[in-house]
């Protein structure tokens, strides 16, 4: 795809060259993204955040990516504090702040929210998040992730077996992920939900046409050992009509360290898009594998930086001159970014 001045709404608009370009940046991005260089390509641009639903990494890691590249943030959370909350359309706000900011990232409750905002903005939008829709930035520092996890154990992405686990019928990040794998080869999925959370329709068909082997159960226990990565979701439940629905499904699935120690091979990875819920009701990824070396969770949300600097830099169109006017950090940076486990 052409990424100079696009939107990225969907994971959709990439092939698999699109992945690989973008990952290939995104590897150029460490020193950067880990406090060892300092670099100024974004020099005056300005980034308008738009999240109208809780966040904490997508908000943070977009805006630190911009950051890290030199540019500006401007941030407007929650329907609030924005004129929204007096009746202005999608239209107008986007009309209005795409002639405040160089780009736009955003998040919104309703699906397709955001393709609403960007047809109407005069810069690119990045989409952090619509409903239950589509989160592309999270799928890509995933794959990204899974990319490097399974390179530290001699493999790739093709061929992996994986487990998403939850909420997969209103888990956004699990419905661009599995999208996104849909553009590699001979993939083992086993997709772990109560039947009425299960993955939509068309994304199993997606991927069962894309020759992965799709497997649905309810059973966690029968299949997890199977599998080189574990990927563990929350429960949606902002998008439940009410918390006693909800409530039937909290705790249903839990990682912890017996049951890891139990039922999974020695190796497998451990992922979760975060926040996870570490409330006793639900603790569907328990603090007692906090020291598995095995647990991604954390290099995953630090690979979110390099990823998110890669999409500004590419639709930016500063890619080459990333390098240029780069120097050391003054400051006492420490050792603080993990490798994937051996
Ligand atoms: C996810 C999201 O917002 O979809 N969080 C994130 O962006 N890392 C997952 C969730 O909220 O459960």
């Amino acid at each position: 795809m052409q990424f100079a001045g696009s939107h990225i709404i969907s994971v959709d608009q990439f092939e698999r060259a699109d992945i690989e370009a973008i990952f290939a940046v995104a590897d150029r991005m460490e020193p950067y993204a880990h406090r060892r260089k300092i670099t100024r390509v974004l020099d005056g641009a300005i980034l308008g955040s738009m999240f109208f639903e809780p966040s904490t990494r997508t908000r943070v890691s977009f805006g630190c990516a911009f950051n890290l590249l030199g540019g500006h943030v401007r941030e407007t959370t929650g329907f609030e504090h924005s004129a929204i909350a007096k009746g202005e359309s999608l239209y107008d706000t986007a009309r209005v702040i795409s002639g405040y900011s160089d780009i736009i990232t955003m998040r919104h409750p309703e699906p397709g929210s955001v393709t609403e905002f960007a047809n109407a903005s005069r810069v690119p939008v990045l989409n952090g998040g619509d409903g239950s829709n589509e989160h592309p930035s999270q799928a890509l520092l995933d794959l990204y992730t899974i990319k490097l996890e399974m390179q530290g154990r001699g493999g790739g992405i093709d061929r992996i077996r994986i487990a998403l686990i939850g909420d997969l019928r209103f888990g956004r990040t699990v419905h661009s992920l599995c999208k996104l794998l849909s553009l590699y080869r001979d993939i083992d999925v086993l997709l772990i939900s109560p039947p009425e959370l299960k993955m939509p329709g068309e994304i199993v068909a997606t991927m069962r046409e894309a020759g992965h082997s799709v497997t649905e159960t309810e059973n966690l226990a029968a299949h997890i050992g199977n599998v080189d990565i574990a990927y563990s979701t929350r429960l949606q439940e902002e998008r439940f009509g009410s918390q006693e629905d909800a409530d039937r499904y909290r705790g249903r699935f839990r990682l912890n360290h017996h049951f890891y120690t139990q039922h999974c091979d020695p190796n497998t990875v451990i992922m979760h898009p975060l926040p996870r819920d570490s409330r006793a009701v639900a603790n569907e990824l328990d603090n007692d594998l906090n020291d598995n070396p095995n647990l991604a969770i954390f290099r995953q949300a630090d690979n979110g930086v390099l990823v998110r600097m890669a999409l500004f830099a590419m639709v930016l169109e500063v890619v080459d001159q990333i390098d240029n006017d780069s120097r050391g950090v003054n400051w006492y940076t420490g050792s603080r970014f993990q490798k994937p486990a051996p």
